[in-house]
């Protein structure tokens, strides 16, 4: 019987991938972790990935067959994103499973972030070797090194900016909330990035799942290069709403060290995959 368990599968990612990996028959059984909040598809299955006891006791007794490792303690955590809870999730919690994974023969797909550089002129391979810049960043990069050690046959697909409609993505929410004055703050126009859509980012986490040949780094990004106001502006546009008066600035004038141009090159990954990480102006031309 193959099963197939999701961590994160309350996040905005992770949801998707539940529910796209329910509506296939690739597995028999679709197990979603969650922490705080309970999934929206697959068997409900709670677990604190920080409590590495209890992330073992969860693997011995649902005997996954493959596995997308989703959950991150991520920026949208605020103030509870410390560096201990970083480095007991996105660090420990992966070399947890990556063990695991390589000791059972069960696929690994490990969710990372184009938040491993800290911005260049050139775009990134995925042959680039991490250089982060800010706490973040450092977990996931540290989660990737230990992925790669210890389960070498693992696949590494890092992502960027996720949006989608269903439900409305952190970015729109944002800005939307920017635009009626809810929210202080600016979007910047100097911090680049290949947004993607997150139902392709699904799919292709599933495809990933689906073909052990296919193994190391992936960059599961959209083609397309926009700043973070561009971004706001079209995801306004998207969603029927004008985007007049959004308020835009720069991180030089913010005074913040933040990766400022993270352009990644998708056309490795994308060659040999047969989802297509499109561009957001085909996928909101729908
Ligand atoms: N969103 C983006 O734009 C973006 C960009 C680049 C990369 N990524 C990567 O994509 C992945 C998914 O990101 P996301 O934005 O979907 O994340 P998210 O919405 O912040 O969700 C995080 C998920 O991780 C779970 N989690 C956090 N701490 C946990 C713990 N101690 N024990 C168990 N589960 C825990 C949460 O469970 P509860 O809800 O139950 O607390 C939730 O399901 C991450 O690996 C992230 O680094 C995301």
């Amino acid at each position: 019987m193959s099963r197939l368990l999701i961590t994160g599968a309350s996040g905005y990612l992770g949801q998707r991938v539940a529910y796209f990996a329910q509506q296939t028959t690739i597995w028999d059984k679709v197990y979603s972790q969650t922490w705080r909040n309970p999934p929206t598809a697959g068997e409900h299955v709670a677990c604190d990935l920080a409590d590495q006891a209890q992330l073992e006791a969860l693997l011995e007794q649902i005997q996954p067959t493959a596995i997308i490792h989703t959950a991150a303690v991520t920026p949208a955590m605020g103030p509870a994103m410390t560096d201990q809870a970083l480095w007991a999730v996105n660090v420990q919690a992966s070399a947890t499973l990556a063990r695991w994974a390589a000791q059972h023969q069960v696929r690994l797909v490990h969710v990372s972030s184009d938040a491993v550089w800290g911005g260049r002129e050139a775009a990134y391979t995925e042959s680039d070797v991490p250089a982060p810049i800010h706490p973040y960043g450092a977990s996931k990069a540290a989660g990737e090194a230990v992925v790669a050690a210890l389960d070498p046959q693992a696949a590494i697909a890092r992502t960027s900016l996720l949006y989608g409609q269903n439900p409305l993505d952190p970015n729109t929410t944002m800005a939307l909330a920017m635009l009626r004055g809810e929210r202080h703050g600016v979007l910047f126009t100097d911090e680049l990035r290949c947004p993607v859509f997150v139902e392709d980012v699904a799919q292709a986490l599933i495809e990933l799942a689906q073909k052990p040949s296919l193994y190391g780094i992936f960059h599961l990004v959209g083609p397309q290069i926009l700043s973070r106001f561009e971004l706001g502006q079209a995801l306004l546009a998207w969603n029927g709403i004008d985007s007049t008066g959004l308020p835009a600035g720069t991180t030089t004038a913010s005074g913040l060290r933040r990766p400022s141009r993270v352009v990644v090159d998708n056309r490795t990954t994308q060659s040999q995959l047969s989802t297509i990480l499109r561009s957001i102006d085909d996928v909101t031309r729908r």
